[in-house]
């Protein structure tokens, strides 16, 4: 790679889950703060930032059909080709090999390291690509720029990692074990969110629910203490794992008001079989025992989940199992994919993986399933008034885009602004919004 002037722009773009968004808003920060200015919508940027997701196949291929047309589309204002840095899971995960195929790629910068990328940009300048995939024992996070400018709904995050070894899972290789960030950098990064217009912030890890401090505090305790922040409203936390939804953390749902009923704690499959060869560990009746003990404390609590089709084995038999399943939890929106066998992991080499076409069928049965689950939640929730809190303008003039408490979009007319907390009588369901009338 031959040496280029510094980078004076630059464009992050961010695939895949919330952390990723989170780590994508913190490497533009980070840049902003050495002084490469955000490029102007329409411009092509100096420097593009891919950060990745490696969770499936298509999502992992994607990084390089983006670098493909790049170098042959992008140029900077002097001619030259953009610094490209492929960020995030892939670049944990493939590290040197993305330097081998996609020669025009002048940074590699796994999801633990990104801190350091100032000095990588300096190595990429003189002309020497650099990989850097380490999980240094330091955290990037105390390396960051303070927070300044967000929207009314941000992302935090306050765990990264996972120790749980699903079979099909790439996680636990390309974003290393469980770890939970401090207490008291997190009370203050959240209080920085809201002095920079946060009215509501969804608290992220691949295992939230696991966060723990050196003194044993659980998430709760976490919840509770940014429910005494004055100018935050609202907090969420996002992904959860079955077997650490603690007692505790049940209860903030009935006490923590400024906790919102919604949880999203991915099961997987209805088949105990299916989710033994997941590595899951626990079953459909533990899973079951969980949402009947969060209902308990919080009746209209909105439930969702993740869902795997086609994971090797899968019989008709035990794919019918998870069906039913969705059928009794009565999801309020769910995720569902297609299973992608995975490099590394044990998954991807067990006998009798399934057809893409069987697979392609049985994810439109099940989404079929989820829709209507869907619509029949969001119908229950007519006539029902609520707060929500405004997020973007929406497509006609005046209508105005946001959140209920249960985590469903909102479309209503009026005038308000961005950041408004309103209060909204739900007034017609469809699958996927619900229009409103303002109080
Ligand atoms: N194939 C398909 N889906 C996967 N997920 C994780 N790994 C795979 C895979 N190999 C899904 C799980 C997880 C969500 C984030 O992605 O449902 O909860
Ligand atoms: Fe992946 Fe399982 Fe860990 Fe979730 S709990 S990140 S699915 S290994």
């Amino acid at each position: 790679m031959p040496a280029s002037p510094p980078p004076r722009t630059y464009r992050v773009k961010s695939f895949g889950c919330q952390m990723n968004v989170y780590d994508g808003e913190r490497m533009a920060e980070l840049l902003t703060a050495q002084g490469i200015a955000p490029a102007p919508a329409g411009e092509e940027a100096d420097l593009v930032v891919l950060n990745t997701c490696h969770i499936r196949e298509k999502a992992a291929e994607k990084v390089y059909s983006d670098i493909g047309r790049i170098v042959k589309d992008w140029r900077r204002k002097d001619g030259t080709a953009p610094l490209i840095a492929v960020a995030g899971c892939v670049a944990q995960a493939e590290g040197e090999e993305i330097m081998a195929r996609a020669p025009a790629v002048g940074i590699v910068v796994g999801p633990q390291a990104y801190h350091r990328l100032p000095a990588l940009i300096a190595d990429a300048v003189q002309g020497k690509r650099a990989v850097d995939t380490d999980m240094p024992a330091e955290m990037k996070f105390g390396a960051l720029p303070a927070r300044r400018k967000v929207g009314p709904s941000a992302f935090l995050t306050v765990q990264e990692g996972c120790d749980k070894f699903c079979t099909y899972c790439v996680v636990p290789y390309t974003r290393g074990a469980e770890v939970s960030r401090p207490f008291s950098d997190l009370v203050d990064e959240a209080q920085r969110l809201v002095d920079a217009g946060a009215r509501e912030i969804t608290l992220l890890g691949q295992n939230v629910n696991a966060w723990r401090d050196g003194a044993g505090r659980g998430l709760e305790r976490l919840i509770e203490a940014l429910a005494q922040l004055p100018g935050l409203a609202r907090i969420r936390y996002t992904t959860s794992h079955p077997n650490d939804m603690t007692e505790g953390l049940i209860e903030a749902h009935r006490d923590v008001g400024k906790l919102m009923p919604f949880l999203h704690l991915p099961v997987q499959s209805g088949s105990d079989r299916v989710l033994r060869a997941m590595n899951r560990s626990h079953s459909v009746a533990s899973y079951l025992a969980v949402l009947e003990r969060v209902r308990a404390v919080r009746p209209d609590i909105a439930l969702s989940g993740d869902f795997i089709v086609g994971f090797p084995g899968e019989t008709e038999a035990e794919f019918a199992d998870t069906v039913r399943l969705v059928e009794a939890v009565g999801y309020a929106q769910c995720f569902s994919f297609k299973y992608s066998p995975r490099p590394g992991t044990p998954a991807a080499t067990m006998p009798d993986q399934i057809a893409p076409a069987v697979m392609d069928e049985r994810l439109q049965r099940l989404q079929a399933a989820l829709n209507v689950g869907q619509l029949a939640f969001n119908q229950a929730s007519l006539g029902k008034r609520c707060a929500v809190l405004v997020e973007r303008k929406g497509k006609l003039p005046g209508q105005w885009l946001g959140k209920s408490p249960w985590l469903q979009s909102v479309h209503f007319t009026a005038d308000v602004g961005i950041g408004d907390l309103v209060e909204v009588e739900l007034i017609e369901a469809g699958a996927n919004s619900l229009a409103g009338r303002l109080l």
